[in-house]
């Protein structure tokens, strides 16, 4: 459903770098992968390149036998918002729409119906529902993690696809994250974490690492 050929990526903004170089992988459905590698090596390059979010120098990204790159805006725009969900550090909520507006508006986007009543079973499971009507930049770093969270919850994506998601969270929020991911997993969803995080690493039932450029089966 997700697969990658022949993967190059080059920036040349500055000095030319290529952190990503000939990666084939084919993502499994209804599974957890992670990726995993030093700081620098490409996980969020790979990451983003897999969610159809930055074009490749070289290669193929197909998904759902589709080949992203070929299609129209519309037609991508669709897949950013219907088939993929991403936690990335830079994810934005909206700035104007409270915490419980923007999970309403993004279950919207995507084709979906949230009640009032499961909203706010969303925001008490992460934690946050004193900040139910509290505009996006009220949030802690690690609050806004949570809250992207719900949003995807919200979202109810097939694909999902996770940058270091654990950063800034304490042991116990770290904890009902990685519950997330069992839980949309056992959803059926794929799902694709990068990380350096050992906890995120042992969710994976297919591992790789980046060396070299390279992606190594771990
Ligand atoms: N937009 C960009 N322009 C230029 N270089 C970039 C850009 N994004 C990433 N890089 C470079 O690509 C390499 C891999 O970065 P990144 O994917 O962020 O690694 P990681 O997530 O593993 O820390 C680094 O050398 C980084 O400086
Ligand atoms: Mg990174």
């Amino acid at each position: 459903m997700l697969e990658l050929q022949n993967i190059t990526k080059t920036f040349t903004t500055g000095e030319a770098v290529t952190p990503i170089k000939n990666i084939d992988l084919k993502i499994e459905k209804g599974k957890i992968t992670t990726i995993s590698g030093e700081s620098g090596t490409g996980k969020s390059t790979l990451l983003m390149i897999i969610g159809g979010l930055l074009k490749p120098t070289e290669g193929k990204v197909l998904v759902q036998d589709k080949d992203i790159w070929s299609l129209n805006d519309e037609e991508i725009s669709n897949l950013r918002s219907k088939t993929y969900g991403y936690l990335f550090q830079s994810s934005v909520m909206i700035k104007a729409l409270t915490i419980a507006e923007n999970i309403e508006f993004a279950a919207k986007v995507s084709g979906r119906e949230i009640s009032q009543s499961e909203i706010e079973e969303l925001l008490d499971i992460i934690g946050i529902k004193d900040k139910k009507n509290s505009l996006p930049h009220t949030l802690s770093g690690g609050q806004r993690r949570r809250a992207m969270l719900a949003i995807n919850h919200a979202r109810d994506p097939e694909i999902i696809i996770a940058d270091e998601p654990t950063n800034d969270l304490d042991k116990h929020w770290k904890e009902k994250t990685l519950e997330f991911f069992k839980h949309w997993r056992d959803m059926g969803k794929t799902i694709i974490l990068a990380s350096h995080d050992p906890e995120v690493e042992a969710l994976g039932e297919i591992k790789y690492k980046i060396v070299d450029s390279e992606l190594k089966l771990k």
